[in-house]
């Protein structure tokens, strides 16, 4: 489901980069990426499966959040035939990301028909019933960005080397202090929330971390 808040003075930033989201009542925030940048708005999917994703499935309008972000590193738009590749709850940030790039071709994959409904947020998206699928799919000669579970991210990596992919990992903190988004990349351990989420991005461009409270819209 989409969760719409009041943007107040936050910048969306660039696709792919993050918000660490705190409903009130919760301990430690949960780290969500742009998924549309409607007028005054900003909107994340979330998929309310544990304490923290059912707490900001639930609010109710005008109920106040904590908000921090944009963080991390999103996805480099200079690129040429860009195709997104995305599965799951990964496919989040390509509504806003097909946007900027004004609407290029998807291949998507979910498990589950429900899952699936999600596809209806991406323009031009082509779906398949099981994320890793999407590799047997993926045309040559296209600039790759692709976000998803890791074995498909893996996939994708393989078939496509100078793809930029969105890696996920739980974080606590978002800005580098915590350790616990620590991810292991060509063997050295990197902080996902600072080196990414989007790795392999020839440019990278970071808007100015804002922190505050914002209202369910
Ligand atoms: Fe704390 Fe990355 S989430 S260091």
């Amino acid at each position: 489901m989409l969760v719409r808040v009041r943007r107040g003075a936050l910048d969306p930033g660039i696709p792919g980069q993050f918000f660490m989201l705190r409903p009130r009542g919760l301990l430690l925030p949960r780290p969500m990426s742009l998924c549309l940048a409607p007028p005054g708005e900003l909107a994340f999917l979330v998929d309310p499966i544990g304490p923290g994703t059912r707490a900001l499935a639930e609010l109710q309008a005008g109920e106040e959040i904590d908000v921090l972000g944009p963080l991390g590193n999103g996805f480099c738009l200079d690129v040429e035939r860009p195709l997104l590749v995305g599965g799951g709850i990964g496919v989040a940030p390509f509504p806003y990301l097909s946007e900027r790039l004004g609407g290029p071709p998807a291949l998507l994959g979910f498990r589950t028909a429900r899952h699936a409904e999600a596809a209806a947020l991406v323009p031009n998206s082509e779906v398949v019933l099981e994320p890793t699928y999407v590799t047997e799919a993926l045309p040559p000669g296209r600039a790759v960005l692709a976000c998803g579970p890791e074995p498909m991210l893996g996939a994708v990596r393989r078939l496509a080397p100078d793809a930029q992919l969105a890696w996920e990992a739980p974080m606590a903190c978002g800005y580098g202090a915590c350790y616990g988004c620590a991810v292991e990349i060509d063997g050295c351990l990197a902080r996902l929330c600072v080196e990414g989420p989007v790795l392999r991005g020839h440019a990278r461009g970071q808007a100015p971390a804002v922190a505050g409270r914002v209202a369910a819209a």
